[in-house]
């Protein structure tokens, strides 16, 4: 051997390993036992088998961390039942997954055909098919980000988009099974909002996007770890997020339940755990207390008519059969002029027709509505500074849910009796004082082993320090480092985090905010969202100052923050 191709040899042994092969080429396939990686060895690409099935399946799931978790399956409807499946292009530049006797069982579907055409697995979790020069993502012919199964990762939209495209999630039918649940995730046909369905059946709505988050999303802010985005428009209507510095890879999963979950990979417990999952509380199902009925965690029963509404059907609704809801007490007279009056802090509501204008301003909107007499009601489209844009409601008002805090207002149309009776001033109440259950507590009688061990741990014992420690790292998004200290098991981390979550709503400082003893209950045997707690009531601001100095030197960050999406 010459010098020459000695030194050449040397330079394809150096090369061949680091060609880390993240594309199948034209003439390249992929069987079963091969994968491709990404170049940042984020993801991996090939055949598995979910659960304790057999049956083989084409997927990508994260590869360093954690072989397993599965984010995206091509072949979801017919498995593979034994090793012949075989990855490849066709000849019309169509990747295709094809078994023994040569049949197709699932194609890229592309509809433009590529020249010399390559599938690239990008370190996003994407799996793109573009032209071999061609990198911009414009140019993409297919990508399975577009075509997501039950995971929502980072970078991916989840909408109608611009190309014409509908992408929804979809949970699996089981662990073992990949194909389509009865669940879906997906923004609704007007672009507005959220929503969760069960075989096409509307479930839960997150309510619109109000510029700042979904009004019945309250819980969800931003916040400096993640960044979310809700695009609608009149070209398309999408759902994104992002992490902005994250060392904690995380991921949204719809499960089987049809629960939006917030996973967190923890290296320390070597595990995935469930940060934080977003099924609604009982409030959130969908028209729970009928037309103008309004849902309210805390009260009991839940439902009741808003204020100056009384139930259409008395003894159906004595019964807690809420779904014929309620009228107006004093009826709508249009032709003699209605007018409207304002409910605060709610889940803006859904109705038969709903429109929205973002160029008009807050009067243009509320003339719109009040000279049309099917308009039931408007508000701002977007809350921010002093509110701009106009959401009009045709039609009954569905699915209206009570905050004490955040939410958004609404002007709800009114006979002008009732205006005049408010501005006179001899109401006796005001749109948002129905009393709240007070608590009591009896936390040994309540909770079983875990949430009794973390609410004795957290909160019982030692006075404001402990209270204070773990108010502010909730607060930070920082409940996790707790577990470090109380050296809980991994499978306990959820319910530890919610138990830390329920008793801080327990010890907020206004009592009218504590959850009532028979919520507790519910908090603690349900899997719904919880509400904010306000900072608890037992420290004063000077031993605030205090604490927080000491706090200055805490360790071991983790920064997780909530996002509760839907
Ligand atoms: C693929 O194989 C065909 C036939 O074997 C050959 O003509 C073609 O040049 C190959 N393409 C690439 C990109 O290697
Ligand atoms: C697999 O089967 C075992 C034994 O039946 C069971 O304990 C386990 O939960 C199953 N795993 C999954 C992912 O279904
Ligand atoms: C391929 O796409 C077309 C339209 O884009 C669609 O009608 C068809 O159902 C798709 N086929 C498969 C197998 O997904
Ligand atoms: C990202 O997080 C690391 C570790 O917490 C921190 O040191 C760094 O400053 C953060 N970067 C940004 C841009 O926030
Ligand atoms: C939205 O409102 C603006 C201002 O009133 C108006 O000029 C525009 O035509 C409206 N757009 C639609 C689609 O109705
Ligand atoms: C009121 O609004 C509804 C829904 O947009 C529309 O169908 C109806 O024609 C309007 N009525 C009048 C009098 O403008
Ligand atoms: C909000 O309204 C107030 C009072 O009308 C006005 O002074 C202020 O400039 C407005 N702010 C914005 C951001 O428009
Ligand atoms: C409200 O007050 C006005 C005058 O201040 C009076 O004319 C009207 O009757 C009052 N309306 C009601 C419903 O009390
Ligand atoms: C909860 O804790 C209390 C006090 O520490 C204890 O008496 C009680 O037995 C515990 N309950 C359960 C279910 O572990
Ligand atoms: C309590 O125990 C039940 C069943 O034993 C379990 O389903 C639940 O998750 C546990 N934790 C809480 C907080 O209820
Ligand atoms: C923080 O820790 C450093 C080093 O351990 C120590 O010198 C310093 O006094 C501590 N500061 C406070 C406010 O406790």
């Amino acid at each position: 051997m010459n010098n020459i191709t000695t030194l050449c040899f040397c330079f394809a042994s150096l090369f061949i390993p680091s060609l880390a092969v993240d594309t199948i080429s034209a003439n390249h396939t992929i069987g079963d036992g091969e994968t491709i990686v990404s170049s940042g060895e984020t993801f991996e690409l090939g055949f598995f088998s979910p659960g304790n099935s057999t049956r083989r399946y084409l997927g990508i799931w994260y590869n360093k961390i954690s072989k397993g978790k599965v984010v995206w399956v091509a072949n979801r409807v017919i498995p593979i039942t034994d090793k012949s499946g075989v990855l490849k292009f066709d000849e019309r530049g169509v990747l295709i997954l094809v078994i023994q006797n040569g049949r197709v069982i699932w194609s890229s579907n592309t509809s433009r055909q590529a020249q010399n055409p390559v599938a690239q697995l990008l370190d996003s979790g994407n799996l793109v098919i573009r032209n071999e020069n061609d990198r911009s993502t414009e140019n993409f012919f297919w990508q399975s980000f577009e075509h997501p199964g039950n995971t929502f990762l980072p970078g991916m939209k989840v909408g109608s988009l611009a190309s014409g495209l509908y992408v929804i999630i979809s949970s699996w039918k089981s662990n073992d099974d990949p194909s389509p649940g009865p669940y879906t995730f997906e923004i609704d046909e007007k672009g507005l909002e959220l929503v969760v369905r069960k075989n096409s059946v509307l479930k839960s709505r997150s309510g619109p996007w109000n510029g700042v988050g979904f009004s019945g999303l309250p819980n969800v802010k931003p916040n400096p770890s993640l960044s979310y985005a809700f695009v609608s428009n009149d070209r398309e209507a999408y759902l994104a997020y992002d992490i902005i510095n994250s060392s904690i890879p995380f991921i949204l999963v719809f499960n089987q339940d049809g629960v939006l979950e917030r996973l967190a990979w923890i290296d320390r417990l070597n595990n995935w755990i469930v940060y934080s999952s977003a099924v609604g509380d009982i409030c959130d199902n969908y028209a729970l207390c009928g037309a103008y009925g309004r849902c309210t965690i805390g009260n009991s029963p839940v439902c009741g008519c808003l204020n100056r509404f009384v139930p259409k059907k008395q003894t159906e609704w004595a019964r807690e059969d809420w779904s014929s809801g309620c009228i107006p007490r004093t009826p709508l007279n249009c032709q003699n002029g209605d007018g409207f009056i304002k409910y605060y802090s709610i889940k803006l509501p859904e109705s038969k027709i709903w429109a929205i204008n973002r160029s008009m301003t807050t009067e243009e909107c509320r003339m719109k509505c009040l000279n049309n007499c099917s308009c039931m009601a408007y508000t701002n489209s977007d809350k921010r500074g002093n509110g701009s844009g106009c959401i009009l409601w045709f039609g009954d008002l569905m699915d209206i849910k009570q905050y004490t805090e955040d939410g958004q207002d609404i002007y709800i149309r009114m006979a002008s009796s009732e205006v005049e009776k408010k501005e006179n001033n001899t109401e006796q109440w005001s749109s948002h004082d129905e009393s709240l259950d007070l608590p009591r507590f009896d936390l040994a009688a309540i909770t079983n082993a875990t949430s009794n061990f973390s609410f004795n741990n957290l909160l019982g014992k030692g006075g404001f320090g402990p209270v204070y420690k773990v108010w502010k790292l909730y607060k930070e998004g920082r409940s996790l480092e707790l577990i470090d200290e109380l050296k809980v098991e991994s499978c306990y981390v959820s319910e530890v985090l919610k138990s830390i979550h329920i008793g801080l709503l327990c010890v907020q400082h206004s009592p009218e905010h504590r959850p009532s003893m028979s919520t507790v209950v519910l908090m603690l045997g349900g899997d719904g969202v919880l509400p904010q707690p306000q900072e608890p009531g037992f420290f004063t601001k000077r031993k605030l100052i205090e604490e927080n100095k000491k706090d200055l030197n805490s360790t071991n960050e983790v920064t997780i923050t909530t996002l509760d999406g839907r």
